[in-house]
């Protein structure tokens, strides 16, 4: 990827690991970025000024007040310029900092001024990393959109074994080009995203529920973050964790996916139904766990509400999309919600499909417009395939700017 026009501000700070960031600068810059390093004065304990000076052909910042020569690189400009922010290794003491919203050196003051994204790249040893209150801080800057690589698994510098150590030089460009690579072109637009199955409560300890994992809904939640978007997840109990900078809120029964969704639909431009909601769900649920007294039970169901179709009776300008999981004419069934809900988009699969649907990291999708159009694309992962999705939200969004959307 050419990176040419593209400025990379790198935070360093005091571990071990500090000499893998070496060869971060070094591939950055010969991609073609602007890269200018901040070092934490424990940095420098760890790795000279001069090496990063050498390597990113500009002058390394590491202090706020004493050295002259610096005197013209504020902290804001570095800030403002970033197109992205990269602290590796990030020790617990730079996570807790932040989480805390401390500013006392170059590098906490500018990330605090910064409106790049900012990709955190833990090192350290890994109790230190399993500790409660780091986990807490990490999850805390997770929340508030800071972008985090999980750390490797191996040899520790000190000798011992487990989960702390910086990634590889090349996973760390990697992730940078993807997230400079992502455009913003959904910045300022909120999206609603339900996902997972729900679960339908038969007594104490049995319930009625589905396959789905919630990966397809959690692609979308991660890729409208990934474009800029202001993202809300409703999720049900699903195996995913929930991507960064996507505010979460977790429901168990239709009835309380719905209540999320009524409730925050005003403060929404656009909702994407990717969640299997359980269309029936027990009449009576008992309170004491049914007892197997004959060799038939039968247990009389009620139908859920509908929540899709619902929002579709009061959409105003909002974009609406669904989802249409089909096991039997695909198009025909999809076609039919795409008119009966009043949306915008159908996204139609077909379950019975290797490599689609349920539980799988990739899917098969057709998407259906309402102006009759229909994109049938190939196999491909969940994450691409939500892109795709919201390239055509994004067309939407565009053609009903002019609404007041
Ligand atoms: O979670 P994964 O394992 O990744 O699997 C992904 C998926 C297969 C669940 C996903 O791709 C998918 O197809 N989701 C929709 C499944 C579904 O419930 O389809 P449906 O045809 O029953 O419903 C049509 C639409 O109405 C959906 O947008 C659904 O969210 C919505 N609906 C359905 C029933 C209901 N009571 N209320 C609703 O709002």
């Amino acid at each position: 990827m050419d990176l040419k026009g593209k400025s990379v501000v790198v935070g360093v700070c005091g571990g071990i690991a500090a000499y893998k960031v070496v060869e971060v600068v070094s591939r950055l810059k010969k991609m073609g970025a602007e890269v200018d390093v901040i070092m934490t004065a424990n940095a420098r304990k760890f790795v000279t000024p001069l090496t990063f000076r050498s390597l990113s052909h500009r002058p390394v910042v590491t202090d706020m007040f004493s050295d002259p020569e610096y005197w013209e690189i504020k902290h804001v400009s570095l800030a403002q310029k970033a197109d992205l922010f990269i602290i590796a290794p990030a020790t617990a003491n730079i996570i807790g900092k932040l989480a805390s919203g401390i500013a006392d050196d170059m590098l906490t003051t500018t990330v605090v001024a910064t409106k790049a994204p900012v990709l955190v790249v833990p090192a350290m040893n890994h109790d230190m990393y399993a500790n409660a209150i780091v986990q807490r801080n990490i999850r805390t800057l997770r929340e508030l959109g800071y972008i985090f690589m999980e750390p490797d698994t191996g040899r520790m510098a000190e000798g011992s074994s487990g989960k702390g150590r910086l990634p590889e030089p090349s996973a760390i460009v990697e992730k940078a080009c993807s997230i400079l690579k992502s455009e913003q072109d959904l910045a300022g637009i909120r999206i609603m995203v339900t996902a997972g199955p729900t679960r339908e409560s038969i007594d104490p300890v049995r319930y009625i529920t589905n396959h789905s994992s919630g990966k397809m809904g959690y692609a979308v939640a991660q890729a409208a973050r990934e474009r800029g978007a202001d993202v809300l997840l409703i999720s049900g109990p699903a195996e995913v964790e929930c991507p960064d900078g996507v505010r979460l809120i977790s429901v168990t029964t239709a009835q309380e996916m719905e209540e999320a969704v009524l409730a925050n639909f005003e403060n929404s431009d656009v909702v994407v139904m990717a969640a299997a909601v359980a269309d029936y769900r027990p009449a009576e649920v008992s309170e004491t766990k049914i007892k197997k007294n004959g060799d038939e039970m039968v247990l009389r169901l009620v139908k859920n509400p509908d929540i899709l179709k619902k929002l579709g009776t009061m959409k105003g300008n909002r974009i609406l999309v669904g989802f249409s999981a089909e096991t039997d004419d695909l198009e025909g069934n999809a076609a039919d919600k795409l008119e009966s809900k009043n949306l915008d988009m159908i996204v139609a699969n077909d379950v019975t499909m290797e490599g689609a649907g349920f539980g799988t990291d990739t899917n098969i999708i057709k998407i259906l417009k309402c102006d009759g159009t229909v994109i049938d694309l190939p196999l491909m992962s969940k994450l691409e395939a939500a892109h795709r999705i919201l390239d055509e939200v994004r067309g939407l969004a565009y053609a009903a700017g002019d609404a007041g959307l």
